[in-house]
């Protein structure tokens, strides 16, 4: 089956002109719920106080009004709430950006432009504006052959006034790459199991960095085997599909970048630090022999976001580069009941060569997961993250909201939430100490793979995961609850959402705060 096309790149313009002069399908003017609006034509800024007299539009984040525009360029115009403009944030203007671009598809409107005025000209908000109009021209239905629901986004316009920064053209092409990499990831997590097995997800790897700087290596089953990696054999052993593990690497250029830990200095210069990004892959989950319910089980052909954030990270990391190395480490399998699967009862040993009893062939994830971090390390990853819809506990824990953060030592646990809240994803740490240790005692072997208990379900994997970081700088995102929308939100369709993605980014280029 053909790949099909989750979503074009609009083309993204800084455009400085007066509203009333701005070519597109609809011009989106954000209202604030107190203060001035932008200068407008007459007409218009009288509409717009008319309805805030009568508190039909209030101006709360994502509230919408449409109005015909007849002293416009452009045929029409959305009021959109955009929320008190001291309250204005990186969030809030990628949720109007994307809110706005999903708006005017759903009108079958491709062009579309949007005002930045006061607090939304600020630069950081220019490129959550662009991030977020790029984000509304995913399509989630890219299956359907008719009926698609919402127009092609063709072109998105960020309208400032005169005098504006020159560096916003910059921001919005920042914006742009952000948002198409959150996309990239998005593409891979819709794609249904039947047509991403493991095999195909490594070719895509392979296509979508051919000519990059960064380099691709897949391993195979006989690869894995010679590497002894036993933990992701063993969960892999059920399915005809076979697994693959996806290496990549991204080396800074150096005339481009500084390399951080090669500047000069007195002392012997600091080894310099290695990024290792490591996202589980199942590309089905069925539970195994320990199988799941019926209900809702086409879900988990999501079990392979936090691979496919790894994907989109180096997306980025290919066009805007980063001061250090980055290596992605992405192990794929499908998790399967048959007559070759693993069982509960099977003892497994790992590269590393620790023996993992296993208690539930449902705990898949930190099974793969241990033989990859075990192998970012070995490939000099000094300091690892990793990425896994890992626990229903996870999503039970912390809801829809936030993604599960562990790690250790704290300073690094710390780096990766600040680069969330930096990217736009909130990430809520989780306790993780000696005492949750017992949960994984095993009488046969060094650890079971699964606890006795539902209770800290999160944390216990999380425990399972430490054990093959080594003295490597490690955390853990579950990103259980996070991957994909439920609900649709103004400024989010129901599906994969990315997540993750610009964490990875804002870690990697921001290097030189924490090595
Ligand atoms: N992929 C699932 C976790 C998951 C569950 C993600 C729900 C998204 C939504 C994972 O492999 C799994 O099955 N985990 C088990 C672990 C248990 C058997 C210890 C779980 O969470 O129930
Ligand atoms: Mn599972
Ligand atoms: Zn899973």
């Amino acid at each position: 089956m053909p790949s099909r096309e989750f979503y074009t790149m609009p083309t993204l313009r800084l455009v400085v002109a007066a509203p009333a002069d701005v070519q597109a399908d609809v011009v989106v003017v954000p209202v604030p719920s107190e203060g001035t609006v932008p200068a407008l034509p007459d007409g218009l800024t009288a509409a717009i106080g008319a309805l805030r007299d009568g508190k039909e539009l209030k101006g709360e984040p994502f509230e919408m009004h449409w109005l015909r525009a007849d002293e416009l360029a452009s045929p029409r115009v959305l009021l959109l709430g955009a929320g008190s403009g001291a309250s204005m944030s990186t969030d809030v203007a990628r949720r109007l950006g994307t809110t706005a671009g999903l708006a005017a598809r759903s009108r079958g409107q491709g062009h579309v432009a949007v005002l930045a005025s006061g607090a939304l000209q600020a630069e950081e908000h220019v490129r959550a504006l662009a991030e977020g109009l790029t984000l509304a021209a995913f399509h989630v239905d890219a299956y359907k052959t008719k009926d698609r629901k919402l127009a092609d986004l063709q072109s998105a316009a960020i309208v400032v006034s005169e005098g504006a920064a020159s560096t916003l053209a910059d921001a919005v092409a920042l914006g742009g790459v952000l948002g198409e990499a959150t996309n990239v990831a998005r593409a891979v997590a819709h794609e249904p199991p039947n047509v991403l097995t493991p095999a195909v997800l490594a070719e895509r790897a392979v296509e979508l960095f051919a000519g990059t700087p960064v380099s691709v290596e897949v391993l195979d089953e006989a690869a894995l085997r010679d590497k002894q990696m036993g933990l992701l054999l063993g969960v892999a052993q059920g399915s005809v599909n076979a697994p693959r593990m996806i290496v990549l690497t991204y080396e800074p250029d150096a005339n481009r970048e500084s390399g951080v830990g090669s500047r000069e200095s007195q002392d012997a210069p600091a080894a310099a630090p290695v990024l290792g990004l490591v996202g589980k892959a199942v590309t089905f989950d069925t539970g195994g022999i320990s199988i799941k319910p019926a209900d809702n089980m086409d879900r988990m052909k999501y079990d392979m976001c936090g691979g496919a954030a790894v994907l989109g990270a180096f997306h980025a990391l290919a066009r805007v580069g980063a001061p250090c190395k980055v290596i992605g480490v992405i192990p794929s399998v499908e998790n399967m009941p048959s007559g070759t699967a693993f069982r509960p009862g099977d003892v497994l040993t790992g590269a590393s060569g620790l023996t993992v009893e296993i208690t539930n062939t449902d705990a898949e994830g930190r099974l793969i997961l241990g033989d990859a971090l075990w192998y970012a390390r070995q490939l000099g990853a000094t300091h690892l993250v990793d990425i896994a819809t890992l626990t229903g506990a996870c999503a039970v824990a912390l809801g829809r909201v936030a993604s599960g953060l562990f790690g250790t030592p704290d300073t690094w646990r710390d780096a990766v939430r600040e680069a969330g809240t930096r990217g736009g994803d909130f990430l809520w740490p989780l306790p993780m100490t000696d005492d949750y240790k017992e949960l994984l005692k095993s009488d046969i072997a060094d650890m079971v793979n699964a606890a006795g208990t539902r209770y800290g379900g999160a944390i216990s994997a999380a425990i399972f995961l430490k054990a093959f970081a080594g003295d490597a700088a490690w955390a853990h995102l579950d990103i259980a609850g996070t991957a994909w929308a439920d609900e649709p939100k103004p400024y989010q369709p129901k599906g994969p959402t990315g997540v993750a993605v610009r964490t990875l980014i804002e870690l990697a280029r921001s290097a030189g705060s924490w090595a």
